[in-house]
């Protein structure tokens, strides 16, 4: 059976696996770095194309300042460390949200990445940060009613293809498959307008316990879902 094109996760539950063990909440976020790492891996494995994670929410920057500083430099170092494998595995990093909010090494190291695996064309992992599904859609209003103004566009154009291409995500399909892990039963501003017609997997796993065999599952519980896109 063919694989979903195009999964999206979010990826929850590292700060609950780490009080579980006693631990602060950055172990389990360096946990669930390292589970990212797997099921990256496990989609390539699997003929996934693209991937899309929710790796730090808008919403995010309100939490304690010692935990963002902490999860930007993991992400930092994530990159850095990940690309030399990426590049290997024919695999293309990108990024969404307002990437300009992020620390300027963080930009740095991302742009770099971006353009060291621009060549891989196995599975496109996207980095969904400092992102708001809310915010994007404003960005894609505020950026529409500019086209009209200057006469590029006739507001009677205006129709879900157009507004998709003014997306952040314009040059991806919309995912077939959105896993959340931890249990949670919300989207929490993840790519509202993309999940339209997605199919949702929820997982009792918390992030930095679910791995290749946890996607597995997830994949083959999709294939056992009847998609009609609003059709019968
Ligand atoms: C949610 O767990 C997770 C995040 C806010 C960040 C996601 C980050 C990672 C998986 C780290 C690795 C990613 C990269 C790109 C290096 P939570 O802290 O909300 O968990 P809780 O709900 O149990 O508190």
């Amino acid at each position: 059976m063919k694989p979903p094109r195009h999964i999206a996760i979010i990826m929850d539950g590292n700060g609950r696996w780490a009080k579980e063990r006693g631990l602060p909440r950055i172990k389990g976020h360096e946990k669930g770095a390292e589970s990212l790492r797997a099921v990256v891996e496990g989609c390539a494995e699997v003929g996934v194309e693209f991937l899309t994670v929710y790796a730090f929410s808008t919403e995010n920057w309100s939490r304690p300042k010692a935990e963002v500083s902490a999860l930007m430099k993991l992400l930092e170092l994530f990159i850095e460390r990940e690309t030399p494998e990426l590049i290997e595995k024919g695999i293309r990093l990108q990024a969404i949200g307002r990437l300009t909010d992020l620390p300027e090494s963080c930009q740095r190291a991302l742009h770099k990445a971006i353009e060291a695996t621009s060549g891989g064309t196995r599975l496109t992992l996207v980095l969904a940060l400092s992102y708001s599904g809310r915010t994007e859609i404003t960005d894609a209003v505020k950026s529409i009613v500019r086209d009209v103004q200057a006469g590029r566009i006739d507001s009677a154009m205006i129709d879900p293809e157009l507004i998709s291409r003014h997306l952040y995500t314009r040059v991806y399909p919309d995912p077939d498959l959105l896993i959340r892990t931890s249990g949670e039963m919300r989207l929490s501003n993840f790519l509202l307008w993309q999940l339209s017609y997605t199919e949702i997997v929820v997982t009792q796993k918390l992030w930095p316990d679910f791995g290749k065999d946890e996607l597995r599952e997830a994949i083959a519980e999709f294939h056992g879902r009847d998609r009609r896109f609003g059709a019968v």
